[in-house]
């Protein structure tokens, strides 16, 4: 009867704890391609949300054997067969988990503890002479054992990364993502954190850009013809160094004006843009479009998006 208990717990435990497993597998499997903390996350809660559903099952299954078991008692009182009851209750006594604590503290029951207690006496203070408790002295092998290993692995044979090393090495790593990031995505440069580029250098080559790319639609000197004049202070698209950029950037593919992100890199983007603020506008030249859009004040435009201004974004860069 024990036994058959005994073992449909541990057949019901492992087809518990089962799907569990299947499932750390499956969240594990993503991590080994992409390798995220997301997913090693998940896989850990999925392992110690496994621990205790087979923790619970345990507890259950403890509670139900308990249960049954004095039912069995009460049903042998009932028979009046004492003596088999009483047996039953003995056994019932001295639990696994009793037994367990026994072996582990190894502590002298108390009605015993006279035999251990040491003849000296500090102010009604009395010592008993106990043996270490086992599991203390098992975790105290443990780390020995376990500070030799760590010795070894680290500071001996090479093999274990110390603390500088290991952040020597993420900071490696996140150099090369650092890079990454801009081989694909450019320097991290956007209308959000763009400022007006007033060196020369910078100057002389948002001119090349824009004789090169801007010349047919926007004039020769900035005049204007199938695009809006851009040496005037009217923008149908905002006169800050962000509109001017962001309007570079993406385009108004629907009115013409193309998106130069791919032709052109952010710094590019940033020089031809500040050329045409520091040096078109206001030159005034001869067949000048008539003014399209809004007149544009910087004071009055600049001041609310507090957030794109570069003071803000100042800390964000590089
Ligand atoms: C194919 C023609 C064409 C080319 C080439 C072109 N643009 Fe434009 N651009 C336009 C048109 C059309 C508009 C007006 C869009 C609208 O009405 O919204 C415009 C608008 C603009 C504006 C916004 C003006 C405003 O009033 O807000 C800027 C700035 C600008 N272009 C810069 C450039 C620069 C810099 C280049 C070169 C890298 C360039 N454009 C190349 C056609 C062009």
């Amino acid at each position: 009867m024990k036994n058959k208990r005994r073992i449909l717990f541990v057949v019901w435990s492992l087809f518990m704890a089962f799907p569990a497993w299947l499932f750390a597998q499956n969240a594990a499997a993503p991590a080994a391609s992409g390798s995220t903390d997301d997913t090693n996350l998940v896989k850990w809660l999925i392992i110690v949300a496994a621990v205790i559903i087979v923790v619970a099952v345990l507890a259950l299954f403890k509670a139900l054997n308990s249960m049954l078991k004095i039912q069995e008692i009460n049903a042998l009182r009932e028979l009046g067969m004492e003596e088999a009851a009483q047996k039953l209750a003995a056994e019932r006594k001295v639990s696994w988990w009793r037994r367990m604590m026994e072996r582990w503290t190894d502590a002298v029951p108390i009605e015993q503890e006279k035999d251990v207690l040491f003849d000296h006496d500090y102010d009604g203070i009395q010592e008993l002479d106990n043996k270490l408790p086992p599991w203390w002295l098992a975790l105290f092998y443990i780390t020995i054992a376990f500070a030799v290993v760590y010795i070894f692995y680290y500071h001996l044979s090479g093999m274990g990364m110390s603390s500088q090393e290991m952040y020597a090495q993420e900071m490696k790593q996140a150099e090369a993502a650092v890079a990454e990031y801009k081989a694909t995505h450019g320097s991290g440069l956007d209308e959000t954190n763009v400022t007006l580029a007033e060196d020369e250098t910078a100057l002389s080559i948002g001119e090349t850009v824009y004789k090169t790319n801007c010349v047919p639609c926007h004039g020769g000197q900035g005049e204007g013809g199938i695009g809006p004049n851009l040496t005037d202070k009217y923008w149908i698209h905002g006169g800050s160094i962000q509109n001017v950029f962001k309007v570079i950037k993406d385009g108004v593919p629907e009115k013409g004006m193309l998106a130069w992100k791919d032709q052109l890199k952010a710094e590019q983007i940033q020089a031809v843009a500040s050329y045409i603020l520091v040096k078109l506008q206001g030159t005034n030249p001869p067949n000048a479009k008539e003014p399209q859009g809004e007149l544009y004040e910087p004071e009055e435009t600049a001041a609310p998006d507090a957030e794109n201004t570069p003071e803000a974004e100042s800390d964000g860069g590089e």
